[in-house]
């Protein structure tokens, strides 16, 4: 056990933790446990809160996957944050966003750490075929533009876990920073990082759209692989030949058919286990 190594996540450590003069320092809240910090990201979003607002929990009671799952998110030991950006763009051009991030987030996990986890298409950290982390993207648009009004893009990295940490379901699957390198990184320095990669990539998310891309393709460990992919029918084993520039997962079934499958459809599986 390791008592004698607390960290604490407060917004005082995670100023101290970013590079001096950050664009979002003013930004950057830390209201310790709440239900879901996408959820609270949205309710500032809807109440008008700039670009680049941070929303960084400690605990999450009801934290959030894609397709309705939940995110284990325990006291102590994860870092589990939000932001909000306003790209002032259309759906249609923000449709590579959860890829961008995802390839942001292994490059903060790097930058910390030293290890660059891989990315289980399309929005999952992962590290020797267990989850290290998930990205959650939610969007809300402008009902008069149908623009985007904002993008909360919420990230959960587990940081600090021991296997007994994770409850018996999730032991087989899940991994932390802590499982994968044997450092217990200060949670403030792990938020640190991932809010340094965002705006990086923030930067970086209209302009240089095929640039993100082809950092996530060397990223995913997905591209490559035998596959099961989950829809509403039977699972189809496919290979995985590619992610298009709208984060379309390109399969080759069986049958030799081939097909852009998209994240809001279906998932996938490896043929073997989670990854
Ligand atoms: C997934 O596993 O499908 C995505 C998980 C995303 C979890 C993060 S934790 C911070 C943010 N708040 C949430 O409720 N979900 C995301």
């Amino acid at each position: 056990m390791h008592e004698n190594t607390m960290d604490c996540l407060t917004r005082e450590a995670v100023l101290a933790a970013l590079p001096p003069a950050h664009p979002w320092q003013d930004r950057i809240f830390c209201p310790g446990v709440v239900d879901s910090t996408n959820t609270r990201a949205k309710q500032l979003a809807a109440s008008g809160a700039p670009h680049g607002t941070v929303v960084i929990a400690g605990a999450q009671t009801a934290g959030r996957g894609r397709l309705g799952r939940s995110f284990h998110s325990p006291e102590g030991k994860g870092v589990y944050l939000s932001v909000i950006l306003r790209p002032g763009c259309s759906p249609a051009q923000l449709m590579h966003l959860t890829c961008a991030v995802g390839t942001a987030m292994c490059g903060g996990v790097e930058a910390l750490s030293g290890f660059r986890p891989g990315i289980k298409w399309i929005n999952d950290l992962v590290c020797g075929g267990k989850k290290l982390g998930g990205i959650l993207t939610e969007l809300g648009l402008d009902p008069r533009t149908g623009q985007v009004s904002y993008a909360v893009v919420g990230i959960g990295i587990n940081c600090r876990h021991e296997a007994l940490d994770f409850p018996p379901e999730l032991r087989e699957k899940a991994t932390s920073l802590f499982l994968e390198t044997g450092t217990l990184f200060d949670r403030s320095h792990l938020a640190a990082a991932m809010v340094t990669a965002l705006s990086e990539m923030d930067a970086q998310l209209l302009p240089q759209k095929e640039a993100l891309m082809a950092r996530y393709r060397r990223d995913c460990v997905t591209i490559g692989q035998r596959v099961r992919v989950l829809g509403s029918g039977a699972p189809r084993p496919a290979e995985a030949l590619d992610v298009d520039g709208s984060g379309g997962l390109v399969v080759r079934y069986d049958d030799g058919q081939i097909q852009t499958v998209t994240s809001g459809e279906v998932s996938v599986r490896g043929m073997d286990g989670y990854v």
